[in-house]
């Protein structure tokens, strides 16, 4: 006998709530020093539970300052940081030369709403300019990366008259109402539940997650099963996005992470996007590349699609473009972004002089000092050193990265691939006390994400590497991983 409706979403309501007193209980239990646990209090009395903060550590440390790949908290203690804000702080914490700009900016005009201003124009001529592709371009602003994507989606759909919008099952795409359509993770749940988002036109396709592989395949030897299945899609009447016979697509854009970034740093195979971006072509509309996280040279390329060696009609951009100010844009093809008026889009905070000087003075760093081709290089030996790792610690069951982009997927067991959901929630903890501030995510709550920012010294990740050695070998003896092998 099912529960009655009512009873029953009271109780799982009741389930996702984040309760206070809990939350209290674990500042008490985990705080890592006296002016950390009064902030930590002052903080739960007056901010809502429904902050991201206590989802991502037991409990979080309470930072004051930074600089370069180094944190401190408010008692001092220090961290190297293997998260740099969400990939926000590219350059590092306390970058004089960013920051200079910034505050050379912000004293001759800090903001008007959406107007032009020479510093936006620069930066706009900059990311044209990176953004690939043999054609011309131009860019569309926004604050956040969530606002980059609900303008992605409308300009598809505008220039295309197509409604459908693809993308995978494991995206994150933002939290605004269009954006979270596209994003499709349990703990997106507290945002919809029990109705789900309202945008009907938003289909999904199953992610080539291979270490996890949703068809039950080995990649390379699946051939790309995948992308086959996506071609099949089109091909046959099973789905509602072309009509074979009257050779109409329904479909204004496949909308994709090149890999999954809020998901747990997952890697798809290379040669995957560019078969989706060819069906894109094939079926006549666009191939968008949302690069807010994996962007601006993360993955050792200014764009992660690049690895696949497409040129997408359009990218989404955020988090690193000024080093810590909100700033977003979409970047592509010009007819596209040519073809609505003015005002179809806009923001009170879009664009604002600061956060454009210092995305100028980011980009000519980026350039000036080689930062992309060193964060490929410091990426291989960090890879390199989890590898190492995974060949003397059982639990770890993949070990992937591509620039300083990397994660370790933590299992009970390497044959059944039995995921370490409680074993990594513990380790992300120990290593903060250790030092260490990444974060944990994954499908199954099971992988550990590096992604510092990427002026990180060899030094430091080297030094990050051996804590994480200490923390798996006690992770492993406490939840008795590898035991008895
Ligand atoms: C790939 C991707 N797209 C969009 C967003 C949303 O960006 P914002 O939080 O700035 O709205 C994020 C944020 O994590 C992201 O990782």
């Amino acid at each position: 006998m099912p529960t009655a409706l009512e009873d029953r979403i009271l109780q799982e309501r009741a389930r996702m709530r984040g309760s206070e007193a809990a939350l209290r209980q674990r500042v008490e239990q985990f705080s890592r020093g006296p002016k950390t646990k009064s902030a930590l209090m002052k903080t739960l009395d007056y901010e809502s539970t429904g902050h991201l903060d206590f989802s991502l550590f037991a409990c979080p440390p309470v930072l004051e300052s930074g600089k370069g790949a180094k944190l401190r908290d408010v008692d001092g203690n220090e961290y190297i940081d293997l998260h740099a804000g969400f990939t926000v702080n590219v350059l590092g914490h306390g970058n004089d030369e960013v920051n200079g700009a910034m505050k050379v900016q912000m004293d001759k005009l800090n903001h008007f709403a959406e107007l032009p201003m020479e510093a936006r124009a620069e930066l706009a001529r900059l990311l044209c300019e990176r953004h690939p592709g043999d054609f011309a371009k131009k860019i569309m602003w926004a604050v956040t990366g969530g606002e980059a994507v609900e303008i992605a989606m409308k300009l598809a759909r505008w220039y295309t008259g197509k409604p459908i919008i693809i993308t995978h099952w494991g995206d994150y795409h933002g939290r605004t109402a269009g954006a979270m359509a596209l994003t499709a993770k349990a703990f997106m749940m507290a945002y919809s539940f029990p109705v789900p988002p309202a945008d009907t036109a938003v289909a999904r396709i199953p992610f080539p997650y291979c270490y996890r592989c949703p068809y039950g395949k080995e990649y390379p030897s699946c051939n790309m099963f995948c992308a086959d299945q996506v071609d099949r899609m089109f091909e046959s009447k099973e789905t509602w996005f072309n009509n074979p016979k009257a050779k109409v697509t329904n479909v204004a854009a496949f909308l994709v992470e090149p890999f999954q970034s809020s998901a747990g740093y997952i890697l798809a195979p290379l040669p995957y996007m560019k078969r989706l971006q060819e069906l894109a072509e094939k079926y006549d509309f666009l191939f968008i590349s949302d690069e807010v996280q994996s962007g601006m040279g993360r993955t050792g390329r200014m764009w992660a699609i690049e690895h696949s060696g497409v040129a997408p009609d359009l990218i989404t951009t955020a988090k690193s473009l000024c080093n810590g100010l909100p700033l977003a844009a979409v970047t592509g093809r010009k007819e596209i972004l040519d073809s609505w008026g003015p005002g179809a889009h806009s923001s009170t905070f879009t664009a604002y002089p600061t956060a454009c000087a210092g995305g100028v003075k980011v980009m000519e760093i980026l350039e000036r000092d080689h930062v992309i081709q060193s964060a490929a290089e410091k990426g291989r030996h960090f890879l390199a050193g989890l590898q190492d790792l995974a060949g003397r610690h059982p639990s770890i069951g993949e070990a992937s990265g591509l620039g300083l982009y990397l994660a370790i997927e933590l299992v009970k067991d390497r044959t059944t691939k039995e995921p370490a959901d409680d074993a990594t929630a513990w380790a992300s903890m120990e290593l903060l006390n250790e030092g260490i501030l990444c974060i944990s995510s994954g499908y199954f709550f099971n992988r550990l994400c590096f992604a510092p920012p990427l002026v990180i010294e060899i030094s430091e990740i080297d030094q990050a590497l051996a804590i994480l050695d200490r923390v798996l070998t006690r992770m492993e003896a406490k939840f008795g991983i590898g035991a008895g092998k």
